[in-house]
């Protein structure tokens, strides 16, 4: 029996409200095409919190996912990735606090929502992070440390390649999920205060981001190919790992 998903009340739909007003414009400058797309295909809405019932039809139809509520608020690496192994991804059940609108350290229902779905909404993302996951369960923690980066740098805060060249943003989109629910962290990347450069996993894997701080460099991925791609190239990068044993 699946567990029935949380019903938030109408300051958390006010919070989502005030998060919306301030981040869609925003959005709607810097964004990546694929997350807008997924805005629309999704129908997410400035007046509410999503209905996640019927949110997790609409991902079992588009990408066959199943989204699943969960109390913890923030699941270490080896839950989320063995939901994710099994096309679950984890909804949590809580949103920030309206005199915290710019920052939370735990992600919460704007960032899964928000920043995350409209992207797992298209089917060759889905594809990729469920083979990340299947890659990351197979590594220990310590291992996975550097690929937890990998996922960190791209599909939190990396920037892709997108447009013309010459436009007035240089040719590169927000695509990460927490530079789309982060209203402050994203005015800052596409300020010179980041500097941006092309994405290469030497340059961060070893970099253990917090979760506390604005980032000052940031990466851009070539392509979405690129980051089908980066998952292997990580695994060719470190053939010194064992790989544990299934089960
Ligand atoms: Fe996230």
């Amino acid at each position: 029996m699946k567990r029935p998903f949380f019903q938030f009340d109408e300051t958390a739909h006010e919070t989502w409200r005030l998060l919306w007003e301030r981040q869609m414009p925003v959005a709607q400058k810097y964004a990546s095409k694929y997350w807008l797309q997924g805005v629309d295909k999704i129908g997410l809405t400035p007046d509410r919190i999503p209905d996640f019932e019927k949110m997790d039809k609409i991902f079992q139809d588009l990408v066959g996912w199943e989204l699943v509520s969960t109390p913890v608020q923030y699941s270490d690496g080896q839950e989320w990735f063995e939901n994710l192994v099994q096309k679950k991804f984890l909804i949590t059940e809580y949103i920030r606090d309206q005199k915290d609108l710019d920052y939370t350290p735990l992600p919460d229902i704007w960032h899964d929502a928000f920043g995350h779905l409209p992207l797992m909404a298209d089917q060759r993302y889905a594809d990729y992070i469920h083979k990340f996951a299947q890659y990351a369960v197979k590594f220990t923690k310590e291992q996975r440390k550097s690929l937890g980066s990998l996922w960190w740098y791209t599909i939190e805060f990396g920037f892709i390649r997108e447009g013309d060249p010459d436009d007035e943003l240089g040719g590169i989109r927000a695509f990460g999920a927490g530079l789309m629910s982060s209203h402050g962290e994203m005015l800052k990347a596409f300020s010179d205060q980041v500097q941006k450069i092309p994405y290469a996993i030497e340059e961060f894997e070893y970099v253990d981001p917090s979760p506390h701080v604005m980032h000052n460099k940031l990466f851009i991925l070539d392509s979405f190919e690129q980051l089908e791609h980066s998952v292997e190239e990580w695994i060719e990068k470190h053939p010194q790992f064992i790989v544990k044993s299934e089960h």
